[in-house]
């Protein structure tokens, strides 16, 4: 039987864990080639950022066009597997110029950091006890930060809650404290645990968990955009109507948890895209997303919001928390990234969170289109013809003429690809 219990794997030379990675999957020479392949990166740089490094997994990068945002423009790096999001992003960011783009705002980069006291018998005295000590903790946080603080964030506030859980009643200090350009876990974590024995000292209670909450209600993104309803329409509908099925295709998604899974998927499309093109966190984007989308208020809701205003035109809005960071973390090491984000030319933390909440309505919008119109399907078939194509072996040259067929057919199936393609290869020899 084989055995994954590898001892020490981590300090195995990159040729020893080759070998063991190649002999335990027994794969072909050529398979252990790509996944050692590391692209843009260095080997060193991946062995770096990682454990038990073996590779890289590269994902395609295309670039949205058309974006207005707040007056000015924006190329977009969108690092993404699946087709159509590029292109839907960009065609609606096309649509949304005829009214100027897209606005933004911000709440600024205030991250919480959660320290979990238990063991109090008096929770609310062990409350008001905290928050006496209020300077004394933010003044210890910062010690643990002073560049932070030099550029004017750090540890801004202390607030004090008492959540009742299965265990009794616990007492959580949240620490507020402004990231600035970085995303912050690592500042506020080191805040958060640096404070955690004074408050056991203070109360006589017993702390458990000190971390940074990724339900960041106090660094929240906002766009949004007017749609003309002219340049909604299609070639069987007039605007008014698209309009007025994106509307109910939001209602829908407002109302139904089920719906507003899929809804809030299609704007994370955008969003992730972005966040991993930038070398951003996204299982922390994604997790304050859904987060946010259940607390804003009674039950899981869309991140968006659709409207229609005096004049018939479409109106579309979003608010969700966008903990990303420029510098530290990934963004700052992976050349990639750092070339991605000179790219977007953004100068600060808080303006590519806005630029990716922008990115977000765009997805969300072109989702909704397609849904209430023709149906998602028709757009995503060329792409995925292509792909399916290339799966049935087709090379570059033939890729386009089998996926053609298969869309002209409505037959994307893998079957009928390497039928097709068969035929084409007879026809040439013949
Ligand atoms: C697919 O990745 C995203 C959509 O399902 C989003 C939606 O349904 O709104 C098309």
């Amino acid at each position: 039987m084989k055995r994954s219990d590898v001892s020490g794997f981590y300090k195995k030379s990159p040729d020893e864990r080759w070998k063991i990675v190649r002999e335990f999957g027994e794969l072909e020479a050529a398979e252990i080639e790509t996944i050692r392949n590391t692209g843009a990166l260095r080997f060193e740089q991946v062995d770096r950022m990682i454990e038990n490094v073996v590779g890289a997994m590269p994902i395609p990068l295309g670039i949205a066009v058309n974006f207005r945002i707040n007056g000015r423009d924006y190329l977009i790096p969108m690092a993404i597997e699946e087709p159509s999001v590029v292109a839907a992003a960009s065609n609606a960011a096309r649509m949304a110029r005829e009214r100027g783009g897209f606005t933004t705002s911000g709440t600024g980069p205030i991250m919480l950091g959660q320290i979990q006291l238990v063991g109090v018998p008096d929770p609310q005295g062990a409350r008001m006890t905290i928050l006496a000590h209020r300077d004394e903790i933010l003044s210890l946080a910062n010690e643990k930060d002073p560049m932070l603080v030099k550029l004017g964030g750090g540890a801004k506030d202390v607030e004090v809650r008492i959540v009742d859980t299965k265990r009794g009643p616990m007492v959580v200090t949240h620490l507020v404290v402004d990231c600035r350009d970085a995303m912050g876990a690592n500042a506020v974590n080191t805040m958060a645990e640096a404070i955690a024995p004074h408050i056991e000292r203070w109360t006589g209670g017993r702390v458990y968990l000190r971390i940074i909450s990724n339900l960041a209600v106090r660094r929240l993104v906002r766009a949004r955009a007017v749609f003309a309803k002219e340049v909604l329409a299609t070639d069987e509908l007039k605007g008014e109507e698209v309009v007025d099925g994106i509307l109910e295709a939001f209602a829908f998604a407002d109302a139904d948890p089920f719906r507003c899974a899929t809804h809030n998927k299609g704007i994370m499309n955008g969003v992730d895209a972005v966040v991993v093109a930038t070398g951003n966190d996204w299982r922390a984007i994604e997790a304050g997303a859904h987060a946010y989308a259940a607390w804003k208020s009674d039950g899981y809701r869309s991140l968006s919001a659709w409207e229609k205003d005096a004049n018939g035109d479409l109106v579309g809005t979003i608010e969700l928390p966008m903990p990303v960071g420029l510098v530290g973390g990934a963004t700052a090491v992976h050349p990639t990234a750092k070339a991605n984000v000179r790219l977007l030319g953004v100068k600060s933390a808080q303006e590519l969170g806005e630029v990716i909440a922008a990115v977000g309505l765009a997805q969300n919008f072109a989702a909704l289109r397609a849904l209430a119109t023709e149906g998602i399907q028709r757009g995503h078939m060329s792409l995925h013809a292509r792909n399916i194509a290339a799966t049935a072996g087709a090379t570059d040259s033939e890729v386009d003429q089998v996926a053609e067929a298969l869309v002209k057919e409505r037959k994307v199936r893998m079957d009928r690809a390497k039928e097709v393609l068969a035929e084409l290869r007879g026809k040439k020899k013949s």
